[in-house]
């Protein structure tokens, strides 16, 4: 997928860029129909899909249309089309979006966290600087590793015992992915990413026929709640600010419009003090005037007391 603007692309894309299509799991796709799904998945997340993933609308849509019965992307277009189909547009995004994700991914904003803003955050708390509540986001969640790994992270350093009550908002738009999220329940072999006594502290491991899995507790369950919101389309929470937004690896997939459009009302969301979190590949260099770099990737409003 790229970032490629929209309005770049005012004409299809060209054959070539197709060439391979026809043995993509048995479907094919011209030129015209690309074009017409490019735009339909833009409209309704925001995710440009450059004119080289061709291939992947076919394989990733190819299981839609065995479930569906259907035996052309042509038919599939119609259906996805019809006002009433809703719940389909939904599949078809969910098929169209990418899902990678690691607990305690890019190690260096959790070290940024553990070192830098909760000692800060404690320290303020002890002055009567701040409450003893901290609200963040994982905006773009998808199965729920980041967030439950920020759970963990404040349960350890800002835990409940001592007056903290830390929430956490997860958010993503994927009915499937949130599903998941919400099971709180991943493969064993996802251990190896999370520190050990972390690891040890807030995952269950599975016996019996749960064997091979691991449950996070109730307790950091608790701390987390997922909720469905397209960052293009949605409003964003208007219950209060956030000390920290993570918004990582999901704007590479929109066009420069809607990433800097998201980026402006997430900044909105931050509080006074709160720190903005994205991808490594996320570059936001046209936003320099409005954020200040912490670390890589990792940003705090400009203009605001330098707090960190
Ligand atoms: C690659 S995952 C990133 C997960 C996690 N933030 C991380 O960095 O490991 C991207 C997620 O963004 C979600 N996403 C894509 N477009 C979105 C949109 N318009 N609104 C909300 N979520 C979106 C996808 O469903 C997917 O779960």
């Amino acid at each position: 997928m790229s970032g490629t603007s929209p309005r770049l692309k005012k004409s299809p894309p060209s054959p070539d860029a197709l060439a391979s299509l026809g043995e993509i799991a048995g479907l094919s796709v011209t030129p015209e129909l690309y074009l017409k799904f490019q735009r339909l998945i833009h409209q309704e997340s925001g995710i440009w899909l450059g004119d080289s993933r061709a291939a992947l609308l076919c394989g990733r849509l190819s299981r839609r249309l065995r479930e569906l019965k259907l035996s052309s992307l042509d038919q599939y277009y119609d259906v996805v089309l019809d006002p009433s189909q809703h719940e389909e547009r939904i599949a078809m995004i969910d098929a169209i979006t990418t899902n990678e994700t690691r607990f305690f991914r890019d190690p260096r904003h959790f070290e940024f966290l553990e070192a830098r803003a909760v000692p800060r955050w404690r320290s303020e708390a002890q002055q009567g600087l701040r409450p003893k509540k901290m609200r963040l986001w994982s905006a773009g969640c998808s199965s729920g590793e980041e967030p439950y790994s920020l759970a963990m992270l404040l349960a350890r350093h800002l835990p409940a015992e001592q007056g903290w009550d830390v929430t956490i908002l997860a958010t993503d738009l994927s009915t499937r992915m949130l599903a998941h999220s919400r099971t709180g329940i991943y493969s064993i072999t996802k251990a190896v990413d999370i520190p050990e006594p972390l690891l040890k502290d807030y995952m269950l491991k599975g016996i019996g026929q749960q064997s091979g899995h691991m449950k996070v507790t109730p307790q950091i369950q608790q701390m987390v709640e997922f909720r469905k919101l397209n960052l293009n389309r949605d409003p964003f929470p208007q219950d209060g600010l956030f000390d920290a937004i993570l918004c990582r690896n999901v704007l590479i997939y929109f066009d420069a419009q809607a990433r800097q459009n998201t980026l402006e009302r997430l900044i909105r969301c931050l509080a006074r003090t709160g720190i903005l979190f994205v991808g490594q590949a996320e570059n936001l260099s046209s936003f320099t005037p409005r954020l200040r770099s912490l670390v890589p990737a990792a940003y705090a409003r400009d203009g605001e007391h330098s707090v960190y």
